[in-house]
């Protein structure tokens, strides 16, 4: 059995559904994980958003960043991607992400300036991640 299936060949939002709902409880009242809700403010904060018409939302279980739960991937074909964590899984949080991931979408290489960062996700970022064939050089 593979531990890989098919995913997104393009621009895409790999969500950590196994992410722990809080410090002190792995899942919320209903025994539903923290990044299984953080997937769900994400698909739902993305419904209707022009600006995310290319991006794909995806899950799997842990990217081992387990302790800055809740965890997040952003990867695209010639883009800088990046390794995001220490988010609750809420509708406030779901929109910052895609405000930034919006924005990301629109750079040419997966920079986005500073100034352009909504206030939601200074403060998250873990890694950035080279894109398949790519290193970066500054
Ligand atoms: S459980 Fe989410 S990164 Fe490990």
């Amino acid at each position: 059995m593979s531990l890989l299936q098919a995913a997104s060949e393009g621009p895409a939002l790999i969500v950590c559904n196994t992410c722990r709902w809080s410090a002190d409880e792995r899942e919320d009242a209903e025994g539903v994980r923290g990044g299984a809700r953080m997937f769900e403010a994400l698909i739902e904060a993305a419904k209707g958003d022009d600006r995310l018409a290319e991006l794909a939302i995806e899950q799997m279980p842990c990217l081992f960043n387990c302790s800055q739960h809740c965890s997040i991937h952003l990867r695209g074909p010639g883009k800088i991607g990046y390794v995001l964590g220490k988010f609750e899984p809420t509708a406030e949080a779901a929109k910052a992400i895609l405000d930034y991931v919006a924005a990301w979408l629109e750079s040419a290489e997966g920079v986005v300036p500073y100034r352009q960062w909504p206030e939601g996700v200074k403060g998250h970022f873990i890694v950035r991640t080279p894109p398949p064939e790519r290193v970066v050089v500054s």
